[in-house]
């Protein structure tokens, strides 16, 4: 049983427009350069934390179980990190869960270290600006640093060596703009390579890696415009470019890292077809096979029913722009 009251915070996932995917500096998670996202709901992680002197070991529970070791271990390194900041030495107890599959390959990690973030300082007794507080996050993992904010989102690449200056931020508030993603679920299997060892395979033997970054950087700036403009058609074209170029790095590494199964290529060809027949979606895609499509609330029942005919998908999840992480 336990008496002492816990501190809870929620975050949603994100999915990225313009890619992240290669580090400047691996152990801190800084970026080899800038991403933008959009910060989604109803995706979302619930993380409640409590640091308790009693405790002799972290006391680590996912989704109403006791953690895996890995997760555990990842959990507690980050917990290093709060507790070195604050002071504190005493252990934590932490309960996290996600309402949605791990397997919808919506980086849980994103979700899940946003939230442990604004629980855990918060709990050891920490205010940290927003800035701050995406910065911590991304120590847990660099897509986590999107989901302190909310709406659209820029995490900057920043120049300093101690990541002080690589925090996201939102450009835009999620209530300023009806941009929906129709996420198909093509698989439930776990990835075959990780986003984290894909990210070095593909900087250490993929030709075309330093073209990738480049394009990055370009694209960073022109969907930033997008967004001021509210052009849906820049942004959603800029969108489709970034995640075909971010697949063709890493098919391009040494061995070549394929996420992609049929459903997702599948996915490629429904999102231009759907624009033949007058309808705006594009396709985006992560460290998995699951093709998502980005478009305006006003399409979202074609795209879903476009999508959930296709081949291969055995559902969808519709998303739209969710709010920052917050205490509950
Ligand atoms: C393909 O943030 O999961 O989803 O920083 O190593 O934890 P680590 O990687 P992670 O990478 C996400 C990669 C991506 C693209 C993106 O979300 O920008």
């Amino acid at each position: 049983m336990m008496n002492d009251p816990m501190t809870t915070a929620k975050a949603h996932a994100n999915l990225a427009l313009v890619k992240y995917f290669g580090k400047r500096d691996v152990p801190l998670n800084l970026p080899a350069a800038g991403s933008l996202s959009l910060t989604l709901a109803p995706l979302t992680t619930t993380t409640a934390v409590a640091f308790d002197e009693a405790l002799k070991e972290d006391e680590i529970v996912l989704n109403d179980a006791p953690a895996s070791a890995a997760f555990a271990k990842r959990t507690r390194r980050f917990l290093d990190l709060v507790r070195d900041r604050a002071g504190v030495r005493s252990g934590c107890r932490v309960r996290t869960s996600n309402n949605f599959p791990t397997a919808a390959g919506l980086a849980s990690s994103a979700s899940g270290f946003a939230a442990l973030a604004l629980a855990a300082t918060r709990a050891a007794g920490l205010a940290l600006t927003e800035p701050e507080l995406s910065a911590l996050a991304r120590r847990g993992s660099g897509s986590a640093s999107r989901s302190v904010p909310g709406g659209i989102v820029v995490w900057h690449e920043g120049r300093a060596a101690d990541g002080s200056d690589s925090f996201a931020q939102s450009i835009l508030d999620h209530s300023q703009w009806d941009i929906c993603v129709v996420v198909g679920i093509a698989s439930e299997e776990k990835k075959a390579v990780g986003s984290t060892a894909a990210m070095t395979r593909t900087a250490t033997t993929s030709p075309y890696y330093p073209a990738w970054i480049d394009a990055c950087r370009r694209d960073l700036a022109l969907a930033q415009d997008a967004v001021v403009d509210r052009n849906f058609t820049a942004l959603g074209e800029i969108a489709e470019r970034s995640a075909l170029s971010m697949h063709a790095a890493a098919l391009a590494a040494d061995p070549g890292i394929v996420f992609w199964t049929g459903t997702t290529v599948e996915g490629i060809h429904l999102a231009r077809t759907l624009r033949k027949r007058g309808v705006e979606a594009y396709f985006t895609c992560d460290a998995g096979p699951q093709p998502k499509l980005v478009c305006l609330s006003k399409d979202v029942d074609a795209v879903k029913n476009a999508l959930e005919t296709l081949g291969g998908v055995l559902r969808t999840i519709t998303c739209r722009l969710a709010g920052p992480a917050s205490l509950v």
